[in-house]
């Protein structure tokens, strides 16, 4: 298959695109390379993907743009693409909090890009990254894609909601099959310096405190990085259809009548913050010293998630337990860093 996966320089988007590369798809990576964290790392990343396509079989090309220009998403598409995964986005939480602007950009007229070109190309199947921020204020666990999320707590995850919405209206238009994957917690090798594991791992093994918001009462559903892969590529590749079952006098917010769907990709297994700091501890072999501080504004307290109809259309749940996720990192970060 022919891949257009943007983000492809990104912590999810690198190890995305070298599964597809190492199954034999022509891959087209597509990423402006920004300097939100440490653009070396996105380099490395981008340096090895072409060294995997110099064994696979795999094709591997890559686009060094901006998602905000409309003029060079169309040029990219003048190939035709059997899949688009759109993973590129302005991440980060708290961010959001200080640099709006970056959010509206890169999430919400990046994404019109994508949705314009999909629909001039009549793309078979769209696939893109959402995140389980959307589900905001809301307290019933596990979360469902079922339920209602219009009460998100920062600009993120308005911006990711809103994705899901202008899909909708796409699939709805011009029948375009569109995918949401509301990712929880991503973490692994090549993982974001911006994220909990990294800014502990680094300062738990250069002897520094490490700040725990909420005073340590924070749980996550620590999603393993292979098993994302495994459940975007699934769903990417089974191509998204109405639901003959859907209700509009009853309307679930999770299908349609049109092509459109979301799903949670989760461990459907919550681990206490404290306890994901004990895994590090593990597997670092040394002891943190933890600062506790109150909650963070725009901060979740809990995550977890309902993996039942991810588990139904594709036939997959992710189970990569935390210690052994968490051992992965450090091995690949003590690697890296050269520690
Ligand atoms: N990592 C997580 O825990 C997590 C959780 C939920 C959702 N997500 C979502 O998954 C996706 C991938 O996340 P990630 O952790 O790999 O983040 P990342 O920051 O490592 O990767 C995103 C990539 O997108 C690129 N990008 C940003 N704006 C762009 C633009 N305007 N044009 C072209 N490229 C642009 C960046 O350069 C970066 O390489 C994002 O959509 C993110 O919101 C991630």
């Amino acid at each position: 298959m022919r891949v257009l996966l943007t983000g492809a320089a990104g912590f999810i988007g690198f190890h995305t695109a070298r599964r597809l590369i190492e199954r034999g798809d022509e891959v087209v990576g597509f990423d402006v390379v920004n300097s939100y964290y440490d653009p070396s790392l996105k380099e490395a990343r981008l340096a090895l993907l072409a060294k995997a396509a110099m064994t696979a079989q795999g094709d591997w090309r890559f686009i060094r743009a901006d998602l905000t220009d409309g003029a060079v998403v169309r040029k990219a598409f003048e190939t035709r693409f059997d899949r688009v995964i759109h993973l590129a986005a302005q991440a980060g939480v708290r961010h959001s909090l200080t640099h709006p602007h970056d959010y509206i950009s890169s999430n919400i007229v990046a994404f019109l890009n994508i949705l314009e070109a999909c629909r001039d190309q009549k793309t078979p199947h769209l696939t893109y990254a959402s995140t389980s921020s959307v589900y905001g204020a809301n307290l019933k666990m596990p979360f469902s894609e079922h339920e209602g999320v219009d009460h998100p707590l920062q600009l993120y995850a308005a911006t990711k909601r809103s994705n899901e919405l202008m899909a909708h209206a796409y699939s709805h238009l011009f029948r375009l099959p569109t995918t949401a994957l509301r990712f929880f917690t991503v973490y692994g090798p090549w993982g974001r310096p911006d994220m909990a594991l990294f800014l502990f791992t680094k300062s738990i093994l250069a002897g520094k405190p490490i700040d725990v918001f909420n005073n340590g009462k924070h749980s996550r559903d620590f999603t393993y990085i292979d098993d994302i892969v495994e459940g975007v590529i699934r769903a990417s590749d089974q191509i998204a259809e109405p639901n003959p079952a859907w209700d509009a006098m009853n309307p679930d917010p999770a299908s349609s009548n049109a092509p459109y769907r979301i799903f949670n990709i989760g461990n459907n297994s919550p681990v206490a913050l404290l306890d994901y700091i004990t895994a590090i501890e593990e597997a670092t072999g040394k002891k943190a010293t933890i600062r506790f501080k109150p909650l963070q504004a725009g901060d979740v307290p809990d995550t977890y998630a309902d993996v039942s109809s991810l588990i139904e259309a594709v036939d997959y749940k992710p189970a990569t337990p935390v210690c052994e996720g968490v051992r992965k990192f450090v091995e690949w970060y003590r690697t890296y860093y050269s520690e």
